[in-house]
């Protein structure tokens, strides 16, 4: 099969990890016979720097002729800390989820065995915990009108979604819920915002064409509470944009570590899949981030991009041998630790052995 890819390795630790994650694509390529074609694209603050925007028409562009798209991060202090900076490398991203038309993040909540010791959450409540968290990705309160009045002293941000954008997200949530536990928890505020009700209301409707399913609506500070006091209720869980922002964060600490969680947004016009960490400005340049979340975002690719699923499972059985095998970088190392390059180098050999 002939595997069309834009690559975007961004800020920080970006370009390390993709590259870590891109040993992984070429070995999958090699050993299954798949004709890779990729290129590398300009984001985030580094495009800035080179170009003056952080998603260049360039770049949309590539990714608009490619099949996937494999992101790193982006993001860079100088841009955080100065509030003035009209050019930002966030802009970037949701400029490119909107072009895209990247309207579901997919973000899976599993734990590893191997790691449960690092989770803030006692054993017996993590352990086994297993759920997808799907997050609306171009609506809502991001990409509502905003602005400011009286002279700058009043700012305004607006959360806003059409029926049809509801109901698109939801019919995800359920194609989900029905290949996994068969439930949908449906997170909002619906005892008082209106986009909320909405969402409800459109819920309810389309809840009895899938009547194997369980649907579950869930205020967001309940959803924030039940998620650290019962992660294993969760099988599927739907909510709009900025809500589904806080609670994936949320979720994807209690598994121990960030630096393992990847995602896929699913578009329109092509998908992109990212790790869910940021650009970890501090470790950019010193081969100690952790690539794991990168190279199970290449799985995630090989899965829903291409429907390849056993290549995906190769990827992940690399990666599960390498925890292992203790072939880990030091944010999960009990003893020894490796390099980012060392265990790139290690998923990909295991892959072209396997
Ligand atoms: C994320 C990030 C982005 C978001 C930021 C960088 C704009 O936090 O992908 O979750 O808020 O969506
Ligand atoms: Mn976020």
């Amino acid at each position: 099969m002939k595997l069309k890819l834009a690559v975007l390795p961004g800020d920080g630790i970006g370009p390390e990890i993709v590259e870590q994650a891109m040993k992984s694509v070429k070995a999958i390529a090699a050993k299954f016979n798949h004709e890779l074609e990729y290129e590398y694209a300009l984001t985030g603050a580094t495009a800035i720097d080179q170009v003056g925007e952080p998603y260049p028409d360039q770049t949309h562009e590539l990714c608009m002729q490619s099949d996937a798209v494999l992101f790193g991060a982006i993001g860079d202090p100088k841009f955080d800390n100065n509030p003035k900076a009209t050019v930002r490398p966030e802009q970037g991203l949701l400029l490119m989820r909107k072009k895209l038309g990247l309207y579901a993040n997919i973000r899976p909540v599993e734990t590893f065995e191997s790691l449960l010791h690092k989770s803030p959450l006692r054993r017996e409540l993590v352990e086994g915990a297993d759920f997808v968290a799907i997050r609306e990705l171009t609506g809502g309160i991001y990409f509502g009108e905003k602005g400011r009045k009286d002279d700058g002293n009043t700012a305004f941000d607006t959360c806003t979604y059409t029926r049809a954008e509801v109901e698109r997200i939801l019919k995800l949530g359920y194609e989900f819920a029905l290949k996994r536990n068969k439930k949908l928890t449906v997170v909002d505020k619906a005892n008082v915002l209106e986009s909320s009700r909405l969402w409800r209301e459109v819920a309810q409707g389309m809840a009895p064409n899938y009547p194997d399913v369980t649907t579950e609506y869930m205020f967001v500070d309940n959803a924030a509470m039940q998620i650290i006091q019962w992660p294993k209720n969760f099988d599927v869980m739907v909510t709009e944009n900025m809500f589904g922002d806080i609670l994936t964060d949320e979720a994807s600490v209690i598994t121990g570590s960030l630096g393992l969680l990847p995602s896929a947004s699913i578009g329109i016009h092509t998908s992109v899949f990212e790790p869910i960490h940021g650009s970890y400005p501090q470790a950019a340049g010193k081969d100690i981030a952790n690539p794991i979340a990168t190279i199970l975002s290449a799985a995630m690719m090989f899965e829903y991009a291409f429907n390849l699923m056993e290549e995906g499972k190769l990827i992940r059985d690399a990666v599960a041998a390498s925890m292992a095998a203790g072939v880990v970088t030091v944010d999960i190392a009990e003893g020894k630790s490796y390099k980012t390059s060392e265990v790139g180098d290690w998923i990909a050999d295991w892959i072209a052995n396997a």
